[in-house]
């Protein structure tokens, strides 16, 4: 049995880990955290909780958890963990972290995005970006995951079999992306309140969103060379779900056909993703409460243009499904245990 800590209980994508772990048949949460409600009953935060995880809200401290875990998720907000995880990965334990603070290779790149000073860089060289998907084989010698962001984890896998095949021209790349309001947490912001959100579809962060890095480092090491897209995110008003849009220019006249062979070929042995039959788009609602990502592809065949649309649950393949998925790959455990 694995024992488990989950840092940041409170929130979203920690009541969701919860969720999860609760019913994996290898995993024992042991130690949930707050820091703003420390002895406080799990159930008061997270009421579904009730009678089912009887455990009470606790501070952080490494060497406790150490002792009694063997591994922690920290869903906590970009720079506030690292520290934390640092001295958690020195105790010789593993960490899997949903904020950004690991994803990004280049420290100047993620405090350049970010807006805050790194607290453990030296830690990234050894955190593995935790996208199965591509980077299977890295993750169960880690002792950190850097779990990938929703957006990220959507528009890597839109894109990856058309950039990995250099089809694309340099610079043509597209992507338009809606998500549902749990993709910001549960922090208050106006732009999040009822009143604000619903009946309303808006954009933000135009052509500057934090997920743009990511997923040019990531797109860029399948190509092996550097990649650049323009991403324009929006807010949906729903709770849960990520629809990402993707276009390209082919470099060359192509069927549909022979793209979609592209995407079977790499993702045809994959568990977690459906490749959707000719003509049946991706939507939130089929991938809801799921780890799978729904993708299908075309052509505008006027345009020499690629369309792919890819659609997943932002707190289960964009989070906290991920996380679990990469805890069995780190435990020798088969992957989709727990998240069938
Ligand atoms: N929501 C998503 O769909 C999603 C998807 C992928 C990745 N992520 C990433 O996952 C992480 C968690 O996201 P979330 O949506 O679960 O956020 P959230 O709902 O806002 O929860 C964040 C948690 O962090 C704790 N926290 C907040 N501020 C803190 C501080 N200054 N110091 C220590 N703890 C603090 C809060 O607990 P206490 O105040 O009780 O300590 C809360 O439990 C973020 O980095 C986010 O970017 C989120």
């Amino acid at each position: 049995m694995i024992r488990v800590a989950v840092v940041g209980a409170t929130g979203y994508t920690g009541g969701e880990l919860l969720r999860i772990l609760l019913a994996h048949p290898e995993a024992r949460v042991d130690h949930v955290t707050s820091e703003s409600r420390p002895g406080q009953k799990l159930g008061e935060i997270h009421p579904f909780l009730r009678a089912r995880l009887d455990l009470t809200l606790e501070s952080f401290n490494a060497p406790r958890i150490a002792r009694q875990c063997d591994v922690a998720f920290f869903a906590l907000p970009h720079g506030v963990g690292s520290k934390n995880i640092a001295d958690f990965v020195t105790l010789g334990k593993k960490a899997i972290d949903l904020s950004a603070d690991f994803r990004l290779k280049n420290v100047k790149t993620y405090e350049a995005w970010y807006k805050v000073k790194h607290a453990s860089p030296e830690l990234l060289k050894k955190a593995v970006y935790g996208l199965p998907e591509l980077y299977r084989k890295d993750i169960p010698g880690t002792p950190l995951i850097a779990n990938p962001g929703c957006y990220a984890t959507t528009t890597i896998l839109a894109l990856t079999p058309l950039v990995r095949r250099k089809w694309l021209v340099p610079g043509s790349i597209i992507v338009d992306a809606k998500s549902g309001v749990s993709g910001a947490g549960k922090k208050v912001d106006p732009m999040y309140l009822y009143c604000e959100a619903t009946e309303n579809f808006q954009a933000y962060a135009v052509a500057k969103h934090r997920h743009v890095p990511e997923i040019e480092q990531v797109l860029g090491d399948q190509t092996g060379r550097a990649t650049t897209l323009t991403f324009v995110p929006h807010l949906v008003p729903m709770t849960r779900g990520i629809l990402v849009t993707a276009y390209g220019t082919l470099k060359k006249k192509m069927t549909a056909a022979a793209v979609r062979q592209a995407f079977e070929e790499d993702y045809g042995g994959e568990r977690f993703i459906r490749l959707l039959p000719e003509g049946r788009w991706p939507q939130t609602k089929d991938t809801a409460g799921t780890n799978y990502v729904d993708i299908n592809v075309t052509i505008d065949e006027r345009n020499r243009r690629v369309v792919v649309l890819a659609a997943l649950d932002n707190l289960v393949k964009g989070a906290s499904g991920q996380a679990v998925q990469n805890m069995n790959l780190l435990f020798g455990l088969p992957e989709a245990m727990g998240i069938k």
